[in-house]
This record gives C-alpha cells, sequence and structure tokens, in this order.
C-alpha cells in the first residue's frame, strides 16, 4: 500500500500528540513531534543563557541556530517517542511550564521557523509519518494526503494538561494553565510567519466530546478510506 504523510495541526493541549503517536503506531506509520523541536530551542535557549531579563537573545541565537541537534528516537519499552537536545534526553525538561512560557516567542521566530521546517521537511521525504504541530498542512508538508485540525475548548485544554502534569507530579495550578493556554492561542494564531489556521482541505475534529476510542475509529477510518483510494 502507497505510503502517506499525515499532518495533525491544531491548538495546544487538545491532545494532537497523544492522538499521532496512536494513529502512528496503529497503522505503522513513524510519529514526529514538531512542537517538541520548538521547545528543545526554547530550552537551549535557558540553558544557554539566551534569555536575559525575559529577552530573547535573538542574534545569538541566530548564530547558533545550526549547533542546535534535535533527534527523536523510540522508547524500546513504552513505544514513546524520546527527544534529545544534542544528544541529551529532554523529554520531560522540555514539557516544562518554563519552556511553555517562552516556547511560542521562540517558535514566532522567522529563522527558527525556516530552520525546523526544512528539517521536518527531511524528515518526511520517505513518506510514511505522522508529524502533528500548527503548520504540517498548511506549509511544511501542503501537499500531505492527509490533514486533521484538532480542536477543543480552551477549558478543556486546560484541564487536560492539568491532569498531565499532576499525574507526574508536578504542581499545577489551574488558573495558570488557563491563561497560559489562552496566551499562547493568541500568540499562535497572531504571529507573522505561518500562524495557526486550519489549511483549507484539512477535516476538522473537535474532540471536547471524544472519547480516545471514539477519536481513533474515526481516524483509522478516514486514513482507510484515503488509502484506498491512492
Ligand atoms: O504542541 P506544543 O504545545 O508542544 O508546541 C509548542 C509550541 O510550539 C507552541 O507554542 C506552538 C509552537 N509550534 C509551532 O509554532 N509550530 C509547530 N509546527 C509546532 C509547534
Amino acid at each position: 500500500m502507497k505510503k502517506i504523510i499525515i499532518a495533525i495541526d491544531g491548538f495546544s493541549s487538545c491532545g494532537k500528540s497523544t492522538m499521532a503517536k496512536a494513529l502512528a503506531r496503529n497503522i505503522g506509520y513513524l510519529y514526529f513531534d514538531s512542537g517538541a523541536m520548538y521547545r528543545a530551542v526554547a530550552l537551549y535557549c535557558m540553558q544557554n543563557s539566551l534569555i536575559i531579563e525575559d529577552e530573547i537573545d535573538t542574534e545569538s541565537l541566530k548564530r547558533r541556530i545550526k549547533e542546535i541537534n534535535i533527534t527523536f528516537e523510540v522508547d524500546p519499552e513504552t513505544k514513546n517517542s524520546i527527544t534529545y537536545l544534542n544528544n541529551i534526553n529532554v523529554e520531560h525538561e522540555i514539557r516544562s511550564l518554563e519552556v511553555s512560557r517562552y516556547v511560542s516567542r521562540i517558535a514566532a521566530l522567522d529563522f527558527v521557523r525556516e530552520e525546523m521546517v526544512d528539517r521536518q521537511r527531511e524528515m518526511g521525504k520517505a513518506k510514511g509519518i505522522v508529524m502533528d504541530g500548527r503548520d504540517i498542512g498548511t506549509t511544511v508538508f501542503p501537499n500531505a494526503e492527509m490533514k486533521v485540525f484538532v480542536t477543543a475548548s480552551a477549558e478543556v485544554r486546560a484541564q487536560r494538561r492539568y491532569d498531565e502534569l499532576t499525574a507526574r507530579g508536578d504542581k499545577a495550578d489551574f488558573n495558570e494553565i488557563l491563561e497560559n493556554v489562552l496566551q499562547r492561542d493568541h500568540i499562535d494564531q497572531t504571529r507573522e510567519v505561518s500562524p495557526l489556521k486550519k489549511a483549507d482541505d484539512a477535516l476538522l475534529l473537535d474532540n471536547s466530546n471524544l472519547t480516545r476510542e471514539e477519536q481513533m475509529d474515526w481516524l483509522i477510518d478516514v486514513f482507510n478510506k484515503l488509502t484506498e483510494e491512492c
């Protein structure tokens, strides 16, 4: 069967990654988390004093962007994808609220996006991938055979993020998270380069009231129909 590219875009914390990962596993495709790449760049800035008094040192970041090596590996036990920043496992650190605070600003920088988009296109060369993010169906792979745009209400998304953080033992404040979700939505939708928007040919999936199983059935159904046509 011909392999395709599956682009999953949408708002932050609407379960895109969990959904994209599960879909990839079900159909035997590789999964790539493009948001993790922007998060790794933000972490790199935090670790290398490129954020001074809340300001990002964009000139230094521009000079050093090629030094930022981001790779993914699959955990043999959990089968989850692990993000490496310059060969160090940063999967846990990149999910912190501190990284979340800076990442939208980092992801709004044109030279960062150019570099990440080039790398993402390279990852999709052989097809057979599921990639999630904000601009996968619009910019990275405008010709992706399957495009899904996921959304859910801000409150539902904040609650999911809250549950995720508390489940792993991190301290969390619901209102702070909700504020962060709304702020990120705003930055993501209004930035100049590749703002978050649904591609005209993407299928809309509002999962506010869907179980994971219902969502997966929907995705597999779309995938089967599309690949039958290929
Ligand atoms: O999906 P996430 O929350 O891990 O994404 C982190 C940030 O990166 C978020 O602010 C949006 C941004 N991002 C982006 O601009 N483009 C992508 N393809 C993926 C994420």
